[in-house]
């Protein structure tokens, strides 16, 4: 959340700094500010709204340099306004601070600040950073920085630059990502990597505790005690493209479209093309950890849950392992019965999400062995779990998670079945043909995307609805949720995700003519009794959207609009049937004129509790 971008070269800040933060718009776009460093002054401009709006206060009034940080802020402390926005300025003016994250004792240190006799303009946490390096100042900036932050508790990420000390802009991190990009003549700072592809493939990430203090030319990285680091930059093979629209109206739709190709680099590498085998190197477990493990506990937040509801039933199914799913948030602060047997799997798209990364080290804490399923190279979970599985989706820009989430599960199915055939409870020729059934899966997600049209039409009828339910069984239960928090997230109508069969433990009350209800009723044992649960709808007047498999003909005479998925196993239909839910949560969400990449009150990775 929040995203920082900072330059220092030979060149104009300005240009950088807005394309920049554009970029990371999708980790907040509530308010943004740029500062720049000019002949030695600084310049500061914010505002209230997205980058478009700071973009056309710079076109009338712009600021020079060629040092300079910005912000986008999704707000935490103090509600969004032009006061709010980052950069922060000490009482002087003379230095600026942007950050993310959260200074959770901001209010003990800013009462003793002002008691001191500071000047505080903003309502937020970060402002007492700008106080405290005001105070520690004495002729060294990297100094002054280190020492407030000996004061500080709380996460953050953040950037300084001072009149006092013109030419170098003073990161540290501890809890929030910040990537270091090294140009010719030129050096970048950033919330992620894609924001400065685009200008350098060769990063340096920072780590919790570590401070740098970043030139033109150089970079001089030190631990908390101020101890200088030898940290050698590694290269990004990410292609600067995959972080731009490509023709696409939304980073949304693009991404979506991406998910034959996502999937495809997801398996490749990992199953052998003629004996199907599967390698998992990246485990970092050995076959004996795989046998002794008794007992999987998926954790992840939003979306990424939802995979590990799935990955559930998969587990159960191919693993015969028993598997709970847990909200991260809550996994941490329960006390969990895992142990040494215990495989307790993180997912998420960022690898930063605060509960999930906290969920990680309360399981090491605990003994258990964790993996991370993760899409960012080198992402703080990434490297906490002990082995990490990346998903190969490329960039996912998108605050609404679609590439993320298929290629997840494509891992989720794959472990599985490895799980299976270790412990024996698959044989080799049923796990042949899971990984058959699996390798023809990205034609068929392509055919998916062939009836996108069909899907726009059916959110013509769907986008006045202001309430919505989506229903399913089995592996379908999850696909409806996650159905319904694509629509609630891009295209604010209220939607339920429902097990089908709780409809008539309450959910059937809401049931009226204007009640659009989705049901998942792909080919598989729960089949006949999800045909039960639409006449239920239908006997009320509800409308009925309905998500079949090919050569169902039955099912048109009892739905009002069907969107059919090519015939799977059960074991991968949730990966095709949630395709159409994501289409359709978009064409909905375009339809009702909303802000598609960036919604409301939302950002892309959640790296506050
Ligand atoms: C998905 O559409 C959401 N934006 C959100 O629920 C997301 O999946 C969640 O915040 C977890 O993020 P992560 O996968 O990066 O950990």
């Amino acid at each position: 959340m929040c995203g920082i971008f900072g330059y220092i070269g030979d060149k104009e800040a300005l240009p950088f700094l807005l394309e920049g933060l554009k970029k990371l718009e999708y980790r907040g776009y509530d308010s943004a500010g740029i500062a720049t460093l000019h002949k030695g002054k600084l310049f500061v401009t914010k505002c209230v709204g997205k980058i478009s709006e700071l973009e056309t206060t710079l076109q009338k009034k712009p600021i020079g340099g060629e040092v300079g940080i910005g912000h986008t802020r999704w707000a935490t402390h103090g509600q969004p306004s032009h006061v709010n926005s980052h950069p922060h300025e000490d009482c002087k003016s003379e230095l600026v601070v942007v950050h993310n994250g959260i200074i959770e004792n901001y209010l003990e240190l800013r009462r003793e600040l002002a008691d001191r006799g500071h000047d505080f303009r903003s309502s937020t946490d970060t402002e007492v950073l700008a106080h405290l390096i005001e105070e520690k100042y004495a002729g060294n900036l990297l100094l002054a920085v280190r020492e407030a932050l000996l004061l500080v508790r709380g996460s953050y990420a953040l950037a300084v630059i001072s009149e006092n000390d013109p030419q170098k802009i003073v990161a540290a991190r501890s809890g929030s990502p910040l990537i270091i990009g090294h140009g010719e003549e030129e050096s970048f700072l950033s919330s992620d990597i894609p924001a400065m592809l685009k200008y350098t493939s060769r990063i340096t990430q920072l780590e919790n505790g570590e401070m740098a203090e970043i030139t033109a030319t150089e970079t001089r990285i030190y631990d908390q005690h101020g101890k200088s680091l030898a940290k050698t930059p590694s290269l990004i093979s990410w292609d600067p493209e995959s972080a731009e629209k490509g023709g696409y109206s939304h980073f949304m739709l693009k991404e979506i479209h991406e998910q034959p190709s996502a999937i495809r680099k997801t398996i490749e590498g990992r199953v052998e093309a003629d004996s199907h085998k599967i390698h998992f190197d990246e485990l970092n477990l050995t076959e004996e950890e795989i046998r002794k493990v008794n007992r999987v506990v998926f954790t992840a937040c939003g979306t990424s849950w939802h995979a590990g509801l799935v990955g559930e039933y998969l587990f159960e199914q191919l693993a015969k392992l028993p598997t709970e799913v847990e909200y991260a948030a809550e996994f941490r602060y329960r006390s969990p019965i895992i142990d040494e047997n215990t495989l307790v799997i993180a997912i998420t798209q960022s690898g930063e999400t605060a509960d999930t990364l906290a969920a990680v080290w309360e399981a090491k804490a605990r003994n258990a062995k964790t993996i991370a399923i993760c899409n960012v190279t080198g992402s703080t979970i990434a490297r906490e779990a002990h082995g990490v599985v990346y998903t190969n989706a490329g960039p996912e820009i998108g605050v609404a998670s679609t590439k993320a989430f298929t290629t997840q599960l494509t891992i989720i199915y794959l472990l599985a079945i490895l799980f299976g055939k270790r412990r024996g409870a698959i044989s080799e020729k049923e796990a042949t043909s899971l990984i058959s059934d699996l390798i023809s899966l990205p034609q068929k997600v392509e055919r998916v995307l062939q009836g996108e049209s069909l899907i726009e039409t059916v959110a013509d009828t769907f986008r006045s609805a202001t309430n919505a339910l989506y229903l399913g069984r089995g592996k379908g239960f999850p696909i409806a949720l996650e159905g319904a928090l694509k629509l609630k997230e891009v295209s604010y109508i209220h939607a339920e995700g429902y097990p089908a069969a709780e409809m008539k433990h309450g959910p059937i009350a809401l049931i009226d003519k204007n009640m659009p209800v989705v049901v998942l009723a792909f080919s598989g044992r729960r089949y006949e009794k999800t045909l039960g649960n639409i006449e239920e709808v239908k006997a009320r007047g509800g409308r009925v959207i309905v998500v079949a498999s090919e050569g169902d003909k039955q099912i048109a005479s009892q739905a009002d609009e069907v969107i059919y998925i090519p015939q799977t196993s059960e074991a991968l239909s949730p990966l095709l049937a949630v395709i159409p839910l994501q289409i359709l949560a978009y064409y909905i969400a375009v339809k009702r004129g909303c802000h598609v990449d960036q919604p409301r009150n939302l950002a892309k990775s959640v790296t506050v509790e």
